[in-house]
C-alpha cells in the first residue's frame, strides 16, 4: 500500500521543473495525477512518460473556464480530486518604482489569483471524495522581503495569508490549506529536473540565472 494509493490529483505548472517532480514523486506514491500547465507539448511528454497513472490537461491558471475543464477531466479520468498543488507560478525582477503595472497584475494574476480560482475549482470535488488536501506553493519570500522582487514578494505573501484563511474555512470539510516555502531551488526548463532531483546544474530555470530567477 503507497502513501497516495488510487488518489487523483492536480499539479498545475507540471510540465516542468518543481512541479514535474512533484508529478513524479505523486504517481510513484500510487497517486492519479493530473499535470495541468500551459506548456502543452513538455505536458503531455511528462504524461506519456508516467503512463497510465497521469494524464495533461492544458490549464491557464488565471482561467476560470480551463479550471471547470480540468476538474471534469481529473474527475472523469480518475474520480473525485483529493489533492491540488498550486505549483505554477512565474518571477519578475524588478523594484516597485520599475515594476509596470501590468507586470505587476501579471504576477499576481499568476501566483496569486490563479492559486484562489484553483481553490475554489477544486472544493466541490473535494467535498466529494470526502476531503483532501490543498498545498500552496509560496516562496522564501512569501515570508521575508527580498529587494527587486516586489511583485513576486506580494504575490507569495498574499499566497500565505489566502492559505491561513482557506484553512480555517475548509477545515470543516476535512480538507487541509497549506502553504510551503522553499529557498532558491535549482531546476531545469526542459522537463528533466523531476528525474535528477531538481537539483542538477546545467540548463536555465527558476533558480538557475545569476540573479536566481525565484526565492
Ligand atoms: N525554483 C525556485 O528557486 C523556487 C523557490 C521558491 C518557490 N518557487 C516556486 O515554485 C513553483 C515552481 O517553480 P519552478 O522553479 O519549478 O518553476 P518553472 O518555471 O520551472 O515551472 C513553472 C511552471 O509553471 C507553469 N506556468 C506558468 N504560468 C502558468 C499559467 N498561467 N498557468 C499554468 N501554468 C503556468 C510553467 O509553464 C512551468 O511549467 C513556483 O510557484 C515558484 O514561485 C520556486
Amino acid at each position: 500500500m503507497k502513501r497516495f494509493d488510487n488518489r487523483t490529483v492536480i499539479v498545475t505548472g507540471g510540465a516542468r521543473g518543481m512541479g514535474a517532480s512533484h508529478a513524479r514523486g505523486f504517481v510513484a506514491e500510487g497517486a492519479n495525477v493530473v499535470i495541468a500547465d500551459v506548456l502543452e507539448q513538455e505536458g503531455r511528454t511528462l504524461a506519456d512518460e508516467l503512463g497510465d497513472h497521469a494524464i495533461f490537461s492544458r490549464l491557464d491558471v488565471t482561467s476560470d473556464r480551463d479550471w471547470a475543464a480540468t476538474v471534469a477531466a481529473a474527475e472523469e479520468a480518475f474520480g473525485p480530486v483529493s489533492v491540488l498543488v498550486n505549483n505554477a507560478g512565474i518571477v519578475r525582477f524588478g523594484q516597485i518604482e520599475e515594476t509596470e503595472p501590468a507586470v505587476w497584475r501579471q504576477v499576481l494574476e499568476i501566483n496569486l489569483t490563479g492559486a484562489y480560482l484553483g481553490i475554489r475549482a477544486v472544493v466541490p470535488s473535494m467535498r466529494k471524495a470526502g476531503g483532501g488536501a490543498i498545498v500552496n506553493i509560496s516562496s522564501a519570500g512569501g515570508m521575508m522581503a527580498y529587494p527587486n522582487n516586489a511583485a513576486y514578494v506580494a504575490s507569495k505573501w498574499g499566497v500565505r495569508g489566502m492559505t491561513k484563511t482557506a484553512a480555517l474555512e475548509l477545515a470543516r470539510d476535512n480538507i487541509r490549506v497549506n502553504s510551503i516555502h522553499p529557498g532558491p531551488v535549482r531546476t531545469l526548463d526542459d522537463g528533466r529536473a523531476g528525474r535528477r532531483g531538481g537539483r542538477s546544474g546545467g540548463g536555465k530555470g527558476f533558480g538557475d540565472s545569476a540573479r536566481g530567477r525565484a526565492l
